[in-house]
């Protein structure tokens, strides 16, 4: 449909049906599901409201969305197809690994190949946008929702955003097996306070436009299709309501055309904060504030008709908000066909098909960070194995946003290890509380794997702990197993990093197994017997306690800083008297199977000017026996300016294959824009003055060197 008829259909519509548009509820509002409880159950709305409304929240399945498809069309006055809206967050039917672990392949083409796999299953069981990609920078694991995000950097969390986007979206989320894409939860909802999901938060404007805007904007810039609020307060003010950061930033600023929605409730949630006065005033609010679609509240279907007609609200605000809707159903192609690519042959061809099994196992073998190695590692096959732990055969594991995921058939480390290695001499205990059996497999065992973290109920929404070391079973159980055998390899599960330091000095080796999907335990299985190698990097710091949190390697210089390498207690320094400033291990950390050798850093030349490029090269070698890949990471530091520069900053990134012996020489072009910053006065520039430079395989590179800009 051209624009004009868009907008003549726009113009025929009346003031009530153009509200109704805005609204978004889900299908147990259409009867037939679970009843409605809570706030929703006092919605007053006529009874034939929900086939009416804009958009539908949380349904899935082709002939099932195709019935409601033709409920709607037929109840709506001017038959305009609903848009069917969810949450596709690490897979559908076929669960990837969850995001956290997404972002520690430190590799955004596989993430762009996760998100157009899920896209082929999602649009064939008839949806049309996901709620996806999560780019909320997250630098507190106390926070449950950690596990959504890619991770602690504002720039990789870009590249991750923007390959997401591409991969649900490709260049026209209206073909087939592609749906439209939303960018959440705007804005910087990783930073709420003490980790405590749903709090305020407390950020400067430079660390809000330096740390926490970018992943937004980046997605923005790769054409995302919709943007949806947070729920906490920046600066005193409920995003949802807030105008400047939705009209004045998100509209005005970076261009943004596409469809905003609130998250779930949030416009309500104003008048708890204490922002709103009363649902009227709330509606009020929200639509100057910028927000289009209103999910799931009355505040819209109830009272934005009366602020309209009492002159309140112009009506222009909703004419623009209703058109982005209409511009997002036209681009899904919805006015020509109103179910999309929803067909049941296609549903059953694509979901959980054996091609996404084998790329939910790939992305494993690129997600699992292997943290430490005293050389146990890989296991040859031959020695007497114990698998100790509840998590190491529990189906909780496939990831906490997997609400479609077909979980019975998620494969767990148990059946990874007897499906792959059916000959391998492995003795289970399935539990954290059978401490006797756990000793006595232990003691007749050559190495003990134990499996310990938290399953999916322990992390997501809502899921924030205070104490984020290992439960206390775990933790007996671990003491009790290191008296009968030391040669301890954990594996942890979890969608956060834990604090483990007493685990990780006694294991022999440690594996970050995250929640990897529907079947990346097999790439777990792969990683322990040394078939596959592990590359993959902590895209999130693993601290020594909740104490340190939040914690980023992206940290500031102190008037009194530790000197690099000192150990120990110094008084009068920024330091803590119990730990070390450093996270157990930082971001970028992660080992290989393969020596991999970097020479020193070359520049093309040691000055630039801000039009200028400086070319910064260095070789990789792999020395090992085995095929390796290697995420070759680009950091830089401003050493002086007007205000306080991180210490290191990511600021490129390529990740390479090796095959054994081989070595590749890795470029990254050092650009203006690459050293630009917000200055004193808050304008995005470079200062002139000396940088440093580093290329290596860890945010604790120390393969350095130095330039000017001159
Ligand atoms: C979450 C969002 C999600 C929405 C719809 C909310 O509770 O915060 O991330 O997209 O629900 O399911």
């Amino acid at each position: 449909m051209d624009k004009s008829k868009l907008e003549a259909l726009l113009k025929d519509m009346s003031l009530t049906e153009k509200i109704e548009q805005l609204v978004q509820l889900h299908g147990n509002f259409f009867g037939g599901g679970e009843k409605l409880t809570g706030p929703e159950a006092e919605f007053d709305l006529p009874e034939d409201f929900p086939y009416r409304t804009g958009s539908v929240l949380g349904e899935r399945g082709a002939e099932k969305l195709h019935k409601l498809q033709d409920e709607i069309m037929a109840k709506q006055p001017h038959h305009i197809p609903a848009v069917f809206m969810t949450d596709v967050i690490h897979g559908y039917e076929t669960a990837f690994p969850v995001p956290i672990a997404i972002g520690s392949s430190f590799d955004p083409k596989l993430a762009e190949e996760l998100a157009s796999a899920a896209a082929l299953e999602a649009s064939a069981a008839g949806i049309h946008v996901t709620f996806s990609p999560m780019v909320d920078v997250a630098r507190d694991s106390r926070w449950g929702r950690c596990m959504e995000s890619t991770g602690e950097d504002p720039w990789l969390n870009g590249q991750f955003a923007a390959a997401m986007v591409k991969g649900f979206q490709g260049d026209d989320y209206g073909k087939k097996g592609k749906v439209a894409s939303c960018a959440k939860h705007f804005a910087a909802y990783g930073a709420v306070q003490s980790g405590r999901d749903y709090n305020v938060t407390e950020i400067s404007e430079r660390t809000l436009f330096e740390d926490y805007l970018p992943p937004y904007k980046a997605a923005v810039d790769a054409g995302v299709s919709m943007v949806m609020t947070a729920f906490n307060t920046i600066d005193r003010v409920p995003c949802t309501i807030n105008k400047r950061l939705m009209r004045d930033i998100l509209r005005k600023k970076w261009g943004f055309e596409g469809v905003l929605i609130t998250d779930y409730g949030a416009i309500n949630e104003s008048i708890i904060h204490g922002a709103s006065e009363d649902k009227k005033d709330a509606a009020r609010k929200a639509i100057e504030a910028g927000c289009d679609v209103d999910m799931v509240t009355d505040c819209y279907a109830r009272y934005l008709e009366e602020l309209v007609n009492e002159g309140t609200v112009p009506e222009s605000l909703v004419d623009e908000a209703v058109m982005r809707l209409l511009e997002l159903k036209n681009r899904l192609g919805l006015f020509e066909n109103p179910y999309k690519d929803g067909s049941d042959e296609s549903e059953k061809k694509y979901c959980f098909c054996k091609e996404h099994r084998e790329l939910s196992r790939k992305a494993a073998e690129e997600c699992t960070v292997l943290l430490k190695n005293n050389g146990v590692l890989p296991l040859s096959g031959k020695e007497k194995i114990a698998i100790i732990g509840a998590l190491a055969d529990d189906k909780e594991i496939t990831g906490t946003w997997a609400l479609f995921a077909c979980k019975e058939k998620t494969v767990t480390l148990k059946e990874a290890f007897e499906q792959l290695y059916p000959k391998a001499d492995i003795t289970y205990v399935i539990s954290d509380s059978d401490t006797e059996s756990a000793v006595s497999a232990a003691k007749a065992a050559d190495v003990v794997i134990l499996a310990l973290g938290e399953n999916e109920n322990y992390t997501g929404e809502s899921r924030s702990r205070a104490d984020i070391s290992l439960f206390k079973e775990q933790k007996e159980l671990f003491s009790k197993v290191y008296e009968a055998n030391k040669n301890i390899v954990t594996v942890l599960f979890g969608g956060r990093p834990l604090a483990v330091p007493d685990e990780a000095e006694k294991s022999a080796a440690m594996l970050e197994a995250w929640l990897p999907g529907s079947c990346g335990c097999y790439a777990v299985a792969d990683i322990l017997f040394g078939k596959v190698n592990p590359s993959g990097r902590l895209s999130m710091s693993m601290p020594y306690c909740s104490g340190q949190l939040p914690i980023s390697y992206s940290a500031y210089s102190t008037g009194r800083p530790k000197p690099d390498g000192a150990k120990g207690f110094i008084p009068f320094l920024s330091n803590y008297m119990d730990v070390p400033n450093v996270p157990l291990y930082p971001f970028g950390h992660g080992l290989s199977y393969s020596d991999i050798e970097y020479s020193a850093v070359r520049l093309d030349k040691a000055e630039m000017t801000a039009d200028d490029k400086i070319t910064a090269s260095v070789t990789v070698k792999n020395n090992g026996s085995m095929p390796a890949w290697e995420a070759v990471q680009l950091y830089i530091r401003d050493i002086k300016a007007s205000v306080v520069r991180p210490m290191k900053q990511l600021k490129g990134l390529q990740k390479i294959s090796l095959a054994p012996n081989e070595e590749k020489t890795v470029s990254f072009e050092i650009s203006g824009e690459m050293l630009s910053f917000y200055d004193i006065n808050m304008e995005f520039k470079p200062e002139k003055g000396k940088f440093t430079l580093w290329i290596g395989g860890s945010s604790l590179t120390e393969n350095s060197a130095d330039f000017e800009l001159i």
